[in-house]
C-alpha cells in the first residue's frame, strides 16, 4: 500500500541521522521524556554509536533538531532481515520521544513518517511498533493499524 504522509517541520527543523557530536546535545535529555536513560558516558556513548554504524543498513537512529540545532526529538528504525518471504526485511520502530516544550507541533509524527520512508528505501515489508494505549490515536494519525496485543517478559 502506497504510504502517502510527509514530513511536516516547522522552519529552521531538521530531520536526520544520529550524530556522534549529539552525546552533548541534548539527545539523552529527550530521551528521557519516554524512560529512564542512567548515567551513558560519553566512551559508552561512542561505543554504541559506533555499533550502530557499522551496521548502517540495520540500525538507523534518527534526531529532529530545532533552528539552534538542538535535538528536540529522538527515534530508531531497527531493520530485522528475515528468512520469511524470502529473506524479506522488517522494521521495527523505538525509543520515539518529543522533548516536553516541543511537544505538538507534529514533530512526532514527522519523526514516524520520516523513520517509515526510511523503512521503504529499506525494502521493509512491513513496520511495526510497541506502545501504550494512549498513544494509539497519534500512530493511527502516522497511518499506522492497530494490530492488537503486545506480549512482553521483563529481566
Ligand atoms: N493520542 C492521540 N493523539 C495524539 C497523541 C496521543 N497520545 N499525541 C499526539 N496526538 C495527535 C496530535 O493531536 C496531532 O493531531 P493533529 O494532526 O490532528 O493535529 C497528531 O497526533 C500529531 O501529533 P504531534 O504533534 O506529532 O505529537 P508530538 O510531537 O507531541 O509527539 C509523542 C507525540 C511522540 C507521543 C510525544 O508526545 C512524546 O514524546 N510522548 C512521550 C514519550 C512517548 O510516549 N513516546 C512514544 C513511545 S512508543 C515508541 O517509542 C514506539
Amino acid at each position: 500500500m502506497p504510504y502517502t504522509k510527509e514530513i511536516t517541520l516547522p522552519e529552521g527543523y531538521t530531520f536526520r541521522r544520529l550524530e556522534k557530536s549529539d552525546y552533548n546535545n541534548n539527545y539523552r535529555e529527550t530521551l528521557q521524556v519516554l524512560t529512564t536513560v542512567g548515567e551513558i558516558s560519553e566512551s559508552k556513548f561512542n561505543d554504541l554509536f559506533e555499533n550502530w554504524n557499522a551496521l548502517p543498513n540495520i540500525f538507523h537512529p534518527h534526531v529532529i533538531t530545532n533552528e539552534q540545532g538542538k535535538v528536540v526529538a529522538t527515534g530508531m528504525l531497527f531493520v530485522e532481515k528475515k528468512l520469511i518471504h524470502e529473506c524479506a526485511s522488517l522494521g521495527h520502530i523505538e525509543d520515539i520521544s518529543v522533548a516536553k516544550s516541543e511537544q505538538g507541533k507534529k514533530l512526532g509524527y514527522s519523526m514516524i513518517v520520516g523513520l517509515t520512508k526510511v523503512a521503504q528505501q529499506q525494502e521493509c515489508y512491513k513496520v511495526v511498533l510497541d506502545c501504550s494505549p494512549h498513544n494509539v490515536g497519534f500512530y493511527e494519525k502516522c497511518g499506522y493499524g492497530n494490530g492488537g496485543n503486545n506480549m512482553y517478559i521483563k529481566f
